[in-house]
């Protein structure tokens, strides 16, 4: 069934366990995500970035979650919106059925420009009001994504601050978040800690000072009743870097969030765990081998299995993770 996100929040804050939140562009993410949670009796948060709506079309993102939905119909499903740049776009999906949808506030409607607190109050505000009143849940963002190492946002595409951020805007603040939460009434709330979307997050595996699991302690102490968002976390798994790189692709030396960490972060307040990069690379280095390994194979449905299959583990090994698995 279709639920909220406060709704499954809500549950996972009560039985202390976080749930990752999964993009999803295409059928055989949904199907990865699906038979995953499935096998692992896991509730589910799909989401839908601006991106995966120019790649699908809104109808066909929305009718594949629904699809999902209908064929697991035992398993909670939140239908939730990624990065909102305006209220107005949090408005469409709104009216597009989805029972869940982030105001991105702390960048401007173009997705690039690091805004005023002001500015993100008022967007954030003003979108709960709006989506409290259809039963949806919001996500605000207080801080920007970016990297503690190079102050950058990462990902060239997609949603990212342009240019360099400096070190007050790359960590959320305590003291402003009870603010923030106090004058908009968010659900959930996605908070800076250094790390950034896309595969290159680190360039180490990453310590304390480029990674700040302390500021979730910190933020969680002030505001413990709110359920906290981490974005760009996923792990970079090190064995698809090596196996895209094996098969004739050519990806940098790069680290991504520990998934030991990120427990560590579901201890202490993070309830939903935003991860694209590492169905990404599961996919395109299982798709590279099975080519490599069967030249004469034509039809795409045997790499697109071999692709679902790969993602597929990624999803479990969360779920079970998180402790996610058992919740349904
Ligand atoms: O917000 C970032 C997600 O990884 C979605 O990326 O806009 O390329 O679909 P995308
Ligand atoms: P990753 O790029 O680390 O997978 O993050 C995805 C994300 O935060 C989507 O909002
Ligand atoms: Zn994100």
């Amino acid at each position: 069934a279709l639920i909220s996100l406060r709704q499954l929040l809500d549950h996972a804050a009560e039985h202390s366990y976080g749930v990752p939140a999964f993009n999803v562009n295409n059928l055989e993410q949904m199907r990865a995500i699906m038979e995953a949670a499935d096998e692992t009796d896991s509730p589910v948060i799909v989401q839908a970035s601006a991106g995966a709506r120019k790649y699908a079309g809104a109808p066909f993102l929305r009718h594949l979650i629904l699809a999902a939905v209908e064929e697991f119909p035992h398993i909670p499903v939140v239908m939730h919106q990624d990065h909102g740049t305006s209220p107005a776009v949090c408005q469409r999906s709104i009216q597009l059925g989805f029972s869940s949808v982030m105001m991105d506030g702390s960048l401007g409607t173009d997705g690039k420009t690091p805004t005023t607190y002001e500015y993100n109050v008022d967007v954030t505000r003003r979108t709960v009001e709006m989506s409290h009143a259809c039963g949806v849940s919001v996500e605000g963002e207080l801080g920007c994504l970016g990297s503690l190492e190079t102050g950058m946002a990462g990902e060239e595409d997609g949603i990212g601050a342009e240019g360099a951020l400096d070190h007050s805007q790359l960590l959320t603040d305590p003291e402003e978040a009870a603010d923030f939460v106090k004058k908009t009434h968010v659900d959930a709330l996605a908070i800076a800690i250094g790390t950034s979307h896309g595969a290159y997050k680190f360039t180490r595996p990453p310590t304390g000072d480029i990674l700040a699991i302390g500021r979730i302690k910190e933020i969680h102490a002030r505001i413990p009743n709110t359920h906290l968002v981490m974005h760009g976390s996923s792990s970079v798994p090190q064995e698809w870097l090596k196996i895209i790189n094996e098969y004739g692709g050519d990806m940098g030396e790069t680290y991504g969030v520990p998934v030991e960490e990120i427990v560590e972060g579901i201890k202490h307040g993070v309830r939903k765990v935003n991860i694209d990069t590492d169905l990404r690379m599961a996919s395109t280095g299982a798709t590279r081998k099975f080519l490599h390994d069967h030249p004469k194979e034509f039809d795409p449905r045997k790499f697109l299995i071999a692709s679902t299959k790969a993602m597929k583990d990624i999803c479990k090994a969360r779920y079970e993770a998180f402790g996610t698995a058992g919740k349904a």
